[in-house]
């Protein structure tokens, strides 16, 4: 460490490419992985600082705001999902990210900031920030909105931004995260608190489950309540419009609202993008910093089928029937010898749970995990990552996802499902 740290002093990592970034050697360390009990109802905000009421919830951000200091990895709960969170702005702890997720150095991370005043002190000198991005924080933060700003490298180091002239920032409203970067007094990066490629977590025993021996502190806060990742957000491009890179808690529909309301005035308000659904484009498809463009992205262990039952299939391709498609399935139980263990992720009133449930049992054993109600996309949300956890969990061999609608919350939900499944059929129910 000493070694690590006099090359930083005379080699400022901040101006570094990142492959020459020193990585500690976390991954062959072994830790002993405590789960602490957090209460986000004991944690009160006033202005920007917390206020916690029940001493084993201090207790607990106590020891992992030390943690943090300590240049040492955290995992703690966000509205959205389980984040592994470091201190943002030095370089050795960031790269401990890296090394416990697997995660390639070329995908940037998020930092989380727990007011404006923290965001200010990140942002470059002089950078004044647009009227649109004011609404979206006064409506969005502390919230799943995470906003691309300019980034300083000077005060951002390069392993955050993968070298980008961007920097992506959020505050999260979860009491028990907004405490932990407040008492920290510090902005804190972190992406989801999963090894690369696997669902997102939501709850501490996912973390658990993944990363136990790997770190020393995860802070259970309880079921996270959005259960998607936050929307990214890119409104720094000429024309003044917004561009969703990655579609999550907060709605397409939420902002396109809150731009109509506050911004009518503008002499041409900004119009919402959302990359692949209204706009492609191959440069920046080719880049990991196109959240979820490169790499292989909320795969549980086992093969996952989305069955689209919603959509219409291009003119050329056949629309199986229910009967056929689970014939095929039928077929591969028969080649194992043993029922065939099969996991369906289906709205709570979708016909679909009815039409398997006819399907004999000796052959494939069902592990139904409802997503609740079609019209309730929120709750789909919620659920749809500890479906894919628990059911791998499980061990089921196959899961089946249905598809639901593209609007709302459903954006995001298949925006995840659709990078989760290997393959996809259109069935007719
Ligand atoms: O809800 C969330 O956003 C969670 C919680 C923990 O806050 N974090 C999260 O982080 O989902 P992660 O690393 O799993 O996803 C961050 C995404 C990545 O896909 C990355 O490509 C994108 O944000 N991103 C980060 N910085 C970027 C930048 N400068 N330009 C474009 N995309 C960026
Ligand atoms: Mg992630």
């Amino acid at each position: 460490m000493h070694r690590l740290r006099t090359f930083l002093r005379n080699n400022d990592p901040r101006i570094l490419p990142v492959s020459h970034i020193p990585r500690p050697r976390t991954t062959a360390m072994i830790y002993t992985t405590r789960v602490l009990k957090c209460d986000p109802d004991s944690v009160m905000f006033s202005s920007d600082h917390p206020t916690i009421v029940s001493s084993e919830t201090r207790e607990a951000l106590q020891r992992a705001s030390e943690e943090l200091r300590s240049l040492q990895i955290v995992a703690f709960p966000t509205e959205t999902v389980y984040g592994l969170g470091a201190l943002a702005l030095d370089p050795i702890a960031t790269a401990r990210i890296f090394s416990t997720k697997g995660r390639p150095p070329d995908n940037p991370l998020i930092v989380h900031v727990s007011s404006r005043e923290m965001l200010l002190k990140i942002l470059p000198k002089g950078y004044a920030i647009s009227r649109t991005y004011e609404v979206l924080m006064k409506h969005f933060w502390p919230g799943p909105l995470t906003l691309l700003f300019p980034s300083d490298s000077s005060i951002i180091p390069s392993i955050i931004t993968a070298s980008q002239p961007t920097v992506a920032i959020r505050i999260p409203s979860h009491p028990i995260a907004r405490a932990l970067i407040a008492l920290t007094d510090a902005p804190v990066a972190a992406p989801s608190a999963n090894t690369s490629g696997k669902p997102s977590p939501t709850r501490a025993e996912h973390v658990f489950n993944d990363l136990q021996g790997k770190l020393n502190i995860i802070l259970d806060g309880g079921p996270c309540g959005v259960g998607l990742e936050s929307t990214v957000v890119d409104g720094l491009q000429e024309d003044g419009n917004l561009r969703v890179l990655r579609p999550g808690g907060v709605t397409v529909e939420d902002l396109e609202r809150v731009i109509r309301e506050e911004l009518f005035d503008s002499v041409s308000p900004p119009k919402v993008f959302v990359h692949r659904r209204d706009y492609r484009d191959e440069i920046i498809e080719q880049a990991p910093t196109t959240p979820g463009m490169k790499y292989r992205h909320y795969s549980p262990s086992v093969p996952v089928t989305l069955l689209l039952t919603r959509s219409r299939p291009p003119s050329e391709m056949q629309l199986s029937s229910i009967d056929v498609f689970l014939k095929t399935i039928q077929s591969d139980a028969h080649a194992l010898g043993r029922p065939l263990r099969v996991g369906v992720l289906a709205p709570s009133d979708s016909p679909l749970l009815d039409r398997l449930s006819a399907v004999s049992t000796q052959t494939i054993e069902w592990t139904r995990h409802p997503l609740g109600p079609m019209a309730e996309p929120a709750v789909t949300a919620q659920r749809l990552f500890d479906g894919l956890l628990s059911l791998d969990e499980a061990k089921v061999d196959r899961i089946l996802i249905e598809e639901i609608e593209e609007e709302r919350e459903g954006l995001a939900v298949m925006n995840r499902v659709k990078k989760a499944a290997g393959d996809s059929v259109w069935i007719k129910l």
